[in-house]
């Protein structure tokens, strides 16, 4: 089974953005970490990083038509993009993952848009939420 992982903007600074945030890895090492989880796990993962929201979209639209599973970092989106959680709200299976714990940060990243049409959320367990978010699609694939 197929499983996209879109990353939203800034996230493909992982390794150099507020690393006491975000951590040491970068990006590309998420990549080829998740690929190997899914692998192992019996998923064919590919996972994507836009700092475009219309990008974003598109790769969105494409995993509704396709009925892809989707693990989704909407990163700052999450907060106000209604274009952004009007695409999650079409496709069938959206897992919501932040890498930071946005309930003890700063209040404006204590709303998500994007949760409403989530099947859950993970927050706060750094880049291993990513790995939960696969083996629970894992668990639950038909
Ligand atoms: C984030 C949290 C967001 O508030 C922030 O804008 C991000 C990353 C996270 O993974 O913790 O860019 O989604």
């Amino acid at each position: 089974q197929r499983v996209l992982v879109l990353n939203g903007p800034n996230l493909g600074r992982l390794g150099k953005r507020e690393p006491e945030v975000y951590g040491s890895v970068t990006h590309a090492d998420l990549a080829d970490h998740l690929v190997g989880t899914g692998a192992g796990l019996g998923l064919s993962v590919e996972v994507r990083q836009t700092d475009h929201e219309g990008q974003m979209i598109e790769w969105l639209h494409e995993a509704a038509d396709s009925d892809v599973p989707v693990v989704l970092n909407p990163a700052a989106w999450t907060h106000y993009s209604i274009a952004v959680a009007d695409a999650v709200a079409q496709v069938p299976i959206v897992i919501e993952v932040h890498i930071s714990n946005v309930h003890a940060r700063e209040e404006f990243r204590r709303h998500s848009v994007v949760s409403p049409y989530a099947l859950g959320v993970i927050a706060g367990l750094g880049l291993g939420g990513y790995d939960l978010a696969l083996a629970h699609l894992a668990a639950i694939r038909d």
